[in-house]
């Protein structure tokens, strides 16, 4: 396998975006990745998206994309993977570079969310769950992550109050991020008198819906010259589980993330240890604390202890979110792996601006599709 190293980024600020179509958001993050890595051809394009064939009635996007941004006749598709379809296209495209195949990817993850009401956006969510064991049923995918942060909260003794701070945390980076969707701190007052949206998850538990694209261009390193530093895929990896939550054998185990960590970890040769950021799912406060312990930075049901004792704060033992996260920074589902990866990048090239982290080499994202049913895990290194 060849090395593949990221050469451009681009994002659109998360928003309502009623004046912009779908393949305007994508081609302005793509464009931009595009200046950046100062190439005007790419070899292929992937595209991440979840909900266009269902909220946009516009599915296509590989040849959509790919003719909006002036790359007519280029290999183009859409990866759709649940709310990890950014990241799933950006390990096709490092897969499809490191292989040999191609020497320069675009890979841009999109999503038009706000254009539907909440109650339709709802049930095209829910199409991440099992249709016939848990939808059918009645179950929203707020529902689902109800039900687990309750068993949670059963099994381990914690409060729903207990999570404040990983929505707190959250908020507070994200209002130094311009492309984030709420640039406003949030306190623990409230988050406790937030309304409840499915018992006990509260508004400030649950990240929004939302609008937005990011876009990275990934290229074989041997194109680079020797002494740049660049940023490099050191660790790519996903692993799937059962879609419905039932199925399952410690549903309050993300074993897909265990496996996908675990692997990225080998191939990268480091542990927990040497990841200085986390760009993780924090889709609901439940989901990070699951996140970290799948990670390996705490033990089960031990997650919420990192957030209370501010070890996910910038200054940190591990620092997550730290541009806000899916909670504040926005969740436009099939985009945001890719606004991970963008981040991460920003992060290991010391552009973060006032939520830098210090002086660490490696960076890593995860992103969650469907209720931890195919999760992807990558890892990025400095190299100087
Ligand atoms: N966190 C903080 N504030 C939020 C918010 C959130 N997650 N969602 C909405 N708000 C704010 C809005 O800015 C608005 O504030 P304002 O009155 O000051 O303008 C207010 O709450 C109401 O916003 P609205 O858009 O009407 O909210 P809603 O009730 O339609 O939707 C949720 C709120 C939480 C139900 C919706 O965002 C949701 O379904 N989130 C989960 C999405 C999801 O499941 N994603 C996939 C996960 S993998």
């Amino acid at each position: 396998m060849r090395e593949v190293a990221v050469i451009g980024i681009g994002q659109t600020k998360i928003d309502e975006h009623w004046d912009k179509s779908l393949r305007e958001l994508a081609g302005e993050a793509a464009l931009a990745a595009m200046a950046e890595a100062q190439v005007s051809h790419v070899d292929s394009i992937y595209v991440g998206n979840m909900l266009s064939d269902i909220s946009n009635l516009q599915a296509h996007l590989g040849s959509m994309v790919a003719d909006w941004i002036g790359q007519r006749f280029t290999d183009a598709v859409k990866i759709e993977s649940a709310c990890s379809s950014g990241s799933a296209a950006f390990r096709a495209g490092y897969l499809a570079v490191a292989s040999g195949e191609v020497d320069v990817v675009l890979v841009v993850g999109v999503e038009k969310m706000t254009d539907s009401p909440v109650s339709e956006i709802t049930t095209a969510l829910a199409t991440a769950a099992d249709a016939d064991w848990e939808v059918d049923h009645g179950l929203s995918f707020v529902a689902l992550n109800a039900l687990i942060m309750k068993r949670y909260m059963y099994e381990y003794g914690w409060q729903s109050t207990d999570f404040a701070e990983f929505a707190i945390n959250a908020h507070a980076n994200a209002v130094h991020n311009p492309y984030a969707r709420f640039r406003k701190a949030i306190t623990e007052s409230s988050f406790k008198n937030s309304p409840m949206i499915c018992d006990p998850i509260n508004l400030m538990d649950a990240s929004p819906v939302g609008d937005g694209a990011a876009a990275v261009v990934l290229a074989c390193s041997d194109m680079l010259p020797s002494n740049a530093s660049k940023i490099i895929v050191a660790g790519s990896s996903a692993a799937t589980d059962s879609i419905a939550i039932h199925s399952r054998k410690a549903p309050l185990r993300l074993s897909a993330a265990e496996l996908s960590t675990q692997k990225a970890y080998e191939q990268a040769g480091i542990g927990p240890q040497d990841i200085g950021v986390f760009e993780y799912h924090d889709a609901f406060t439940i989901m990070a604390a699951l996140s970290l312990e799948a990670a390996g930075f705490a033990e089960p049901g031990q997650g919420p202890v990192l957030a209370k004792e501010g070890e996910i704060k910038i200054t940190g033992r591990i620092p997550v979110a730290t541009f806000g996260g899916l909670k504040a920074r926005g969740h436009p589902v099939g985009a945001t792996g890719i606004y991970q990866i963008v981040e991460v990048v920003q992060q290991l090239q010391e552009k973060a601006g006032k939520t830098q982290v210090t002086n660490h080499d490696f960076g890593m994202t995860q992103n969650i599709g469907g209720s931890g049913s195919n999760i992807v895990t990558h890892i990025l290194k400095r190299v100087n």
